[in-house]
């Protein structure tokens, strides 16, 4: 087989990309190896910036979403009792964020995939890259026990953090940064309505807790655990008496209770691989970089690395030149720090670390009640949380 784009990975970033390709005319080949149901239905994180909104409806998969999303003109952060409420739009000039599961938006672009008739294969095995340094890498693989190779152009390796495409690179050409944090989140959805029509991020003494939704329906919860916790260790009415004690605040508002229809636990890690590029092989999204989900950073920056890439990738095919796509690398990781300290930053002011003190328990609430009643670091939150500006045009 031979195609323009040779995709690995069919997430949000291999699958992003596969739609802006074909909107641009440029032929590609996405291979999964995971299957169709198992890529729908794994839940994840939920917050698209404007910004990853935008840019669905412009690849005119955006109908569902605008019609299921939930747009959140703020948050509230709770602390010592009480929730504080910030206004993301008015602090930003009217920009909102939309809660809308991961896995949602993975559906909607197989679907529109699928109507493309571009190929998408799933349940590939043994994949691995050839040549990613010559002008004809290829990526081969194995398919109902036959081999399998795909000739291309350029390979974009969307494939996640344990993906095989960044491993594949020579230890000398790439350099990765990164750190782990001393905690996990033990994540649940619940059949409750939420009793909130905006996030609540919570900073409590005994560690931190999230409250979010999935729908009208669905309440999607979170509090931090120690990093190696077993999820079978926790029952059901232990999970929510730990919820309940962390996120109820003095007025008595709390989650809605409800049976517990899913539950995981997330590490936390912050990583950054550099470059993003070895010869024709461009990593976008978790493959390249991860960060902690406290920032709701993960999904969006998959997004805005796959722009970078599509748009260097249609400027090659339509001017012959490799001009943007010489300088995605650096495009996309000046973004990917910010993106980085502003996830760390969000994740150690509200999580409780392991042998830390009263004392820095105490400087904690200090700086969350600083955060809530200056309107310059309301500010500098609000404008990180719903998506710095991309810092170059893409064109
Ligand atoms: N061959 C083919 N596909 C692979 C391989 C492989 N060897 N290894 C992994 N994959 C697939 C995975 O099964 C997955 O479907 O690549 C896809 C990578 O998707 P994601 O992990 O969702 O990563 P990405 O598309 O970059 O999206 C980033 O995911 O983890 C969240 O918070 C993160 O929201 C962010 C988003
Ligand atoms: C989620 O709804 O899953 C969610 C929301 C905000 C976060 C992380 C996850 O920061």
């Amino acid at each position: 087989m031979h195609t323009q784009v040779g995709i690995v990975g069919a997430g949000p970033a291999g699958l992003l990309l596969g739609q802006m390709l074909h909107l641009q005319g440029i032929d590609s080949i996405i291979v999964e190896n995971r299957s169709r149901e198992y890529v729908i239905e794994r839940v994840r994180a939920g917050v698209l910036e404007q910004g990853t909104v935008d840019l669905m409806i412009e690849l005119g998969v955006g109908e569902r979403l605008r019609r299921e999303g939930l747009p959140h003109r703020g948050l509230y952060l709770s602390f010592a009792g009480a929730r504080h409420y910030l206004n993301l739009a008015e602090l930003t000039g009217g920009k909102t964020i939309t809660v809308y599961g991961q896995n949602e938006v993975v559906k909607d672009l197989i679907a529109a995939r699928v109507a493309s008739g571009r190929a998408l294969y799933f349940n590939v095995e043994q994949v691995a890259i050839q040549d990613a340094d010559s002008h004809r890498p290829e990526i081969t693989f194995q398919k109902d026990g036959r081999e399998d190779q795909i000739e291309c152009d350029f390979i974009a390796g969307c494939d996640g953090f344990h993906g095989i495409c960044r491993p594949s690179i020579p230890p000398g050409s790439i350099k990765s940064y990164e750190r782990d944090y001393p905690f996990a989140w033990l994540g649940i959805l619940a059949e409750a309505a939420p009793s909130s029509e905006e996030l609540v991020y919570t900073f409590h003494h005994r560690g931190f807790a999230l409250f979010s939704m999935r729908s009208p329906k669905i309440t999607r919860l979170y509090f931090q655990v120690p990093p190696d916790e077993e999820i079978d260790k926790w029952s059901d009415e232990a999970i929510w008496d730990e919820m309940l004690t962390r996120m109820t605040t003095d007025d008595g508002w709390k989650p809605n209770r409800g049976p517990i229809i899913q539950k995981s636990i997330t590490p936390m890690r912050s990583f950054v691989a550099e470059p993003m590029r070895y010869g024709r092989l461009f990593l976008a999204g978790d493959a390249a970089h991860i960060v902690p989900p406290t920032g709701a950073k993960g999904l969006n920056l998959a997004a805005t690395d796959v722009m970078v890439l599509a748009s260097g990738l249609a400027e090659y095919y339509t001017r012959g030149t490799m001009r943007l796509l010489d300088d995605y690398s650096a495009t996309c990781l000046r973004r990917v720090w910010k993106a980085q300290r502003f996830s760390w930053w969000m994740t150690q002011t509200l999580h409780r670390f392991p042998g830390e003190s009263e004392f820095d328990y105490r400087r904690q609430l200090a700086d969350l009640d600083y955060l809530t009643s200056s309107l310059a670091a309301m500010t500098s939150l609000a404008e990180n949380y719903v998506g710095l500006p991309l810092d170059v045009p893409l064109t």
